[in-house]
């Protein structure tokens, strides 16, 4: 089963006269040459958390056991896909909207996808669940769960001093809201553990649901 009817129904909005066209190789098929499934492990967190970091370190622990990953970032696809999206609320909804059916589309293709956005918002990541579930594609959320008070101090890219000093109006955790993952399934505290133990947990979930075999 490569898709399921549910996706289908999924609303069209502009696009009318549109048909599904399904192929001949299958999601388990793609798996037979793969060695493991698809699905995706969606990073949630404040700029400077450390989702970037702990998809990078997770990425090449994947790699190392001969399983499929790939990354997408929220800096990195706001340069291309969602160069036209700003900080507003629709247009983060929009931001996620569309990595969601990518992720989907990746899981879909066998793929292991870490995905790390900041993804503020619980409704839009119950939405990138819902459409990941309907098709029968695993999805784990994973809270970066890292104090602002080290984001800020971490500050990578001198953004929370930028926010603070008024350059940037609308800042996620200063003046924008994030909104704290109500039921997520894994939950990482970079401020505590190192990069390699959190990547480690996230190695565990794999395993646990079934994704990864053990060596
Ligand atoms: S999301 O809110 O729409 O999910 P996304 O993860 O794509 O955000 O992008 C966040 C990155 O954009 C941050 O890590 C930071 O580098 C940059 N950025 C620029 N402006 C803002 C802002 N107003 N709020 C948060 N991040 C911002």
């Amino acid at each position: 089963m490569s898709e399921t009817p549910a996706d289908k129904n999924q609303p069209t909005n502009e696009s009318t006269n549109i048909v599904w066209h399904d192929g001949e190789v299958t999601r388990g098929d793609r798996a037979s040459v793969l060695g493991h499934q698809g699905c995706t492990l969606w990073l949630t967190g404040l700029s400077g958390s450390g989702k970037s970091t702990v998809g990078v370190a997770l990425e090449q622990v994947l790699n190392a056991r001969g399983v499929l990953s790939y990354r997408l970032d929220g800096d990195n696809v706001r340069h291309g896909l969602n160069a036209n999206l700003g900080f507003g609320a629709d247009d983060r909804k929009e931001n996620i909207r569309r990595i969601g059916e990518v992720a989907k589309l990746f899981a879909d293709a066998g793929v292991v996808t870490i995905s790390s956005f900041i993804s503020p918002y619980q409704a839009d990541r119950d939405q990138v669940r819902k459409i990941h579930e309907d098709a029968g594609l695993k999805f784990l959320e994973v809270f970066i769960n890292t104090p602002i008070e080290i984001c800020e101090q971490r500050d990578p890219k001198g953004l929370y001093k930028k926010a603070r000093a008024g350059e940037i109006k609308g800042f996620t955790g200063i003046d924008d809201p994030y909104e704290l993952p109500t039921n997520p399934e894994i939950e990482v505290k970079t401020g505590e553990l190192s990069i390699e133990q959190c990547a480690n947990q996230l190695v565990d979930a794999l395993l646990k649901h079934g994704i990864l075999k053990a060596l």
